[in-house]
Parts: C-alpha cells; structure tokens; sequence
C-alpha cells in the first residue's frame, strides 16, 4: 500500500495551533511538535466507525485496547509488559505534573538534563518543587551527559529524575551503555526515573535500536516509570491519549493516587485512535520514517550548503525536530528575525538554551513546505 505524505491540506483557519500562532500572516510554522500530516487511514476509519456509533458516553479502556499496546511494546522493542501496568492519561505533560506531585514533595529537586523539552523544567515548579538542571555537552559531534557534573548536582532533596529517551530537542538516541549508567546512577542516589519516551516510535537511524529504560533491569524497572502516547507518531496529539507504563505495583499505586479526582479520563475517541494506532498502522509508520528521513536528509543538506552560520552539531537520529545553532548569525532574537522572513521556529531559551543561540526546526511537513521555509530562512539570513 503506498501512503501520500506530499498532498498539502490547509490547516489556516482550523483550529490547529500550529498553524493559529500565525494567522493572517504569511508565516510557515515548523515550531510547536505536530505533523502537517494526516494520520494513518486505519485510525481515520476507526474513528469513523466510533463516530458512527454515535453514543459517546464515559469510556473505559477495553481489552483490545490494552492488547495493542502490550503487543506493540513486545513486538518493537522485546520488552514484555503487563496490561495492568497501564495507567492511561490524557497527556504526557500531565504525567509529568503528575510524577512530580507523587514522589517529590515541596522543596525537594527533580533532575533533568538540558536543553529539554520545557515541560521538563516547569511541571516540578509548577508544585513547588524544584528542577535541577545539568546541561549536556558536545563532544566530537555528540551530546553527551556530563557525569562529573551530574554525580555533582546530587543533593540529599534530589528525588526524581526526568529523562527523555529519545531526546527531544537533541534527536539524540540514548545507547545502552548510557542508559545502564544513568539507571544506576538512579538506582544509586535512590532516585526515582520517570522516562518520557513519546518519541521511541520516530527512530530514523535504523541502526539504532530505543531501549526502554525500564527494560534495563529488573532493579531499574522496579524504580521507572515510563510514559508513552500515539501522539506524536501518529499525529494524534489533539485527541489527548497517553498512558503510563509502571510495573512496580507501590510506584503504580502512588502515582494513581496523585491522579485522583483531578486528571481527566481518556476519551472514547482517544481509545479508538490508540488501539488503530498500535495494532493496526505499523505499515503507515514504516512509510512515514521513510518521508522523515528523506525530509531530514534534504534539510541538512540545504542548510549545510546554503544557510551559512546555521550549523547542525550532531546527528538527527530520531524525531521529526532539528535543533540548530545559529550563534553565529549574531542575532538578539533569532526567531523575530526568521518569523519577519516569513519562517516560525521554537526558541532555544524555551529548551534552556541561550535565546540568541539555538533554534528547533519541526521537519514533519510536505516537501513543498520544507523546500519553501528553508529558502525564506536563507533570504532573512542574507537579509541580517
Ligand atoms: C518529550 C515530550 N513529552 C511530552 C510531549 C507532549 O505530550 P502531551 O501532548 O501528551 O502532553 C512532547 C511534545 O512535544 C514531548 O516532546
């Protein structure tokens, strides 16, 4: 079956967010982490199905549900999960508010390493805990976590710890070396690890396997929590379905109990579109990579050739987000300059990076979008 990723559908004037933030002005937005893509046709057809029942009243997770989920994990990654390990939600931001709240208390530290998806740095604050950030460092074409000054940043308050596997906005695919030493790191300092891997199902390097953090071992496992949604793979992010995935029956417990009253249930729609998602879009997903890599590689390469003081400092192995440093350009404020040129991108300082230093480029868009966007940035660049 072939699947058509090159079709423009106009989202001006819906209510994509993406696509608001500039309305009424020529600006093609490649910032916020959705795809200007359709999502799969077994899930379009699913949710037709689920439509045309007609009757949407308070739903529950049935057992195919959960099954598509079990076997996906099984399938991609050999990781063998239990259905009751499940806690679903309606988003992953949410759970890590969640996370927070239920093991830290006010005042103790979450640690998290930086630049990272900001969420990261603000749902601990948003309890009165506080983020500890330690920012990764470039090494010989690499971001590497700075274990000095990780082991450093421990405190005796420090009781969780934030990773996202893979990383975003670094596109960066942890291996198992380094995900075994971050693990026992946490094992180590008793930390709990709250893995967000909403990504894992966006790997472009072939080569490179996602490892679950909480396949690790089973000492890692019983203190890991991991959370994980269709969202972003399947372009489902509007429909708010994610879950949490907790073996250890005391951290379920705990983080349930956080959740009580106050997290929302997941919709019948979302249901419908996760179960299509997992069980029934693995050919769309194989097609969709192949137009990611393909978006990739032709950015890097205009960038690379054509938009000089852009630099891209280390492999894209996985998202459909690019981060770019264009410290270069000596730019005040890179993002009013590309958006005056008619580009709109995420800023850097968001992620926890200098405002003047980096920008995230979202390459999960038609090729006629990705080859007019990086023209515009080429013209503001000479425009400087
Ligand atoms: C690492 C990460 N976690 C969570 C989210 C958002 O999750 P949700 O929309 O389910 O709250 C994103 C969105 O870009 C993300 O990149």
């Amino acid at each position: 079956m072939t699947f058509d990723f090159d079709t423009p559908h106009p989202r001006l004037g819906t209510d994509s967010q993406k696509w608001q933030k500039y309305a009424g002005r020529d600006i093609l937005p490649l910032w916020v982490a959705d795809m200007d893509f359709k999502s799969s046709p077994a899930i379009i057809a699913a949710l037709h199905e689920r439509v045309d029942q007609g009757i949407f009243g308070y739903a529950r997770p049935v057992k195919a549900t959960v099954d598509a989920v079990v076997n996906a994990m099984q399938a991609r990654y050999g990781w063998q999960i239990d259905g009751s390990w499940v806690v679903w939600l309606p988003g992953l931001v949410c759970g890590l508010n969640v996370t927070a709240q239920a093991f830290a208390q006010a005042g103790d530290e979450v640690l998290t390493l930086t630049p990272v998806y900001p969420p990261f740095m603000t749902a601990p604050k948003n309890s009165a805990r506080i983020s500890a950030q330690v920012s990764f460092v470039l090494n010989a074409g690499r971001w590497e976590i700075d274990w000095a000054v990780l082991e450093a940043a421990v405190t005796p308050r420090a009781k969780l710890f934030y990773l996202c596997n893979p990383h975003n906005p670094l596109a960066r695919v942890w291996r198992r070396e380094e995900l075994v030493r971050l693990g026992e790191f946490c094992v180590r300092h008793n930390l709990v690890l709250c893995s967000d891997e909403i990504h894992c199902d966006l790997i472009l390097d072939p080569t490179l396997p996602h490892i679950p953090s909480a396949a690790l071992s089973p000492e890692i496992a019983a203190r890991t929590l991991t959370l994980m949604a269709p969202s972003k793979t399947y372009n489902v992010p509007g429909l708010g379905t994610s879950f949490a995935i907790i073996s250890d029956p005391a951290l379920r417990a705990q983080f349930v109990r956080a959740t009580a009253g106050i997290v929302a249930e997941v919709t019948a729609l979302g249901f419908t579109a996760c179960e299509a998602a997992y069980r029934d879009s693995e050919e769309w997903r194989q097609a969709l990579l192949t137009t990611l890599r393909g978006n990739r590689d032709f950015l890097l390469d205009f960038i690379a050739r054509e938009l000089p003081g852009v630099k891209v400092e280390a492999p894209v192995e996985a998202t459909y987000l690019a981060w770019l440093n264009v410290k270069e350009l000596g730019l005040p404020d890179p993002i009013a300059h590309f958006e005056k040129h008619g580009v709109g991108l995420s800023e850097g300082a968001f992620f926890g990076a200098p405002k003047s230093h980096y920008v995230r480029i979202n390459f999960g868009c038609t090729r006629a979008t990705l080859t007019e966007a990086p023209k515009r940035m080429k013209a503001a660049i000479a425009a400087k």
